[in-house]
């Protein structure tokens, strides 16, 4: 990575960085470690803002994209709240959405006259969120908000328009807070292109 590896500071130096990628080098980083904090904390505050005193909030992580981004979210909503998962896979180790979009682990938790926020690391081709909004609405909730972290603006006929987005994304292939290629990357305190 060049000069913009400063823009992951201050969790990592040129060293842990390379550490971490074992020596692979990155593009650039796309959103900075400063940036997503600041821009989770406005989010979780749009989020607490958001219901009432006595909505029965569930918040639903997307594995495992979403597993960073959603847990400092989570620390940032002022509201008592639930936390449960769903597991899907859409693109085994590739960079393009295969659209076969499994479901591989179903929440526990009871989806019916509850409010969900389903959180997604990034919103690409669309096809995840199409298919497990059509799931989830099955199951009478109350309502269904998505918040994504990074959004494409590429999905066209998008069933569910995230309410909440961090940030828009360029088309690039992303990688780090959660975002990985093909596992690797995941644990990059920062957004970066490849
Ligand atoms: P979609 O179904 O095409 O909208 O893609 C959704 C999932 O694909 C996301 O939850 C990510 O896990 C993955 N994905 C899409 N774009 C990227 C990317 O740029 N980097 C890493 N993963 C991505
Ligand atoms: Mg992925």
């Amino acid at each position: 990575m060049n000069e913009h590896a400063r823009d992951g500071a201050p969790y990592l130096t040129a060293e842990g960085l390379m550490a971490r990628t074992g020596g692979r080098e990155l593009q650039r980083v796309v959103f900075g470690a400063e940036a997503i904090d600041a821009r989770v904390r406005e989010m979780g505050a749009e989020i607490t803002g958001h219901y009432g005193p006595d909505d029965d909030v569930l918040i639903l992580g997307l594995l495992k994209g979403s597993f960073i981004f959603l847990s400092d979210l989570v620390r940032h909503i002022a509201r008592p709240l639930h936390v449960d998962f769903i597991v899907a896979s859409s693109y085994g180790a590739g960079t393009t959405s295969t659209g076969d979009v499994k479901l591989l682990y179903d929440p526990t938790a009871p989806i019916e006259g509850r409010h969900i926020v389903l959180v997604e690391d990034i919103v690409d081709s669309g096809n995840t969120i199409n298919r497990l909004t059509r799931a989830l609405e099955s199951r009478g909730p109350a309502s269904i908000e998505l918040c994504a972290l990074l959004h494409k603006h590429i999905a066209e006929g998008l069933v569910l328009e995230p309410r909440w987005v961090g940030f828009d994304a360029p088309t690039d292939f992303l990688v780090g807070y959660g975002l990985d290629h093909a596992e690797d990357f995941r644990h990059l305190p920062f957004v970066a292109s490849i």
